[in-house]
Order: C-alpha cells, then structure tokens, then sequence
C-alpha cells in the first residue's frame, strides 16, 4: 500500500502504508515492523519527530477538513 498520510484533529499525523523516515542528512530513523507512526505536529513532543501524547494536554488545536 502507498503512504497515506493522516492529519488527525487536534493531533499528530498518522503515516501507514509503504513508508520510511528520514532525517535532514539521509538518515533513517528504525521504524521497521511498525504498520503506522504519528509524527508530532503540535511541537511539544520529547520524542519528535514522534508523537508521545504531549498534544493532549498543551492545548493544541487544529481542525482538519481537506479543501480541493
Ligand atoms: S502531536 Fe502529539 S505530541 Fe505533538
């Protein structure tokens, strides 16, 4: 399967499908196995570029509605 990424409300980004993560310099980050991942997007997470929940309680909001 593709990747397929989800922007989830108030939340992270849920990557499934065929995918790997890298960072800037080429390196891959050990995610193998994992059928899915949620990267942090509301910038509190101590486990970035992953998402450890933080976004629960630091009161990050974001509504999601894909537009054309
Ligand atoms: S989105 Fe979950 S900790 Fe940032």
């Amino acid at each position: 399967m593709p990747a397929k990424l989800t922007i989830l409300t108030n939340g992270s980004i849920k990557v499934e499908g065929d995918f790997e993560v890298c960072d800037p310099q080429g390196g891959v980050f050990n995610v193998a196995g994992k059928p899915a991942v949620f990267l942090c997007r509301c910038g509190q997470s101590a486990k970035k570029p992953f998402c450890d929940g933080a976004h629960k309680t630091c009161g990050f909001t974001s509504e999601v509605k894909a537009s054309a």
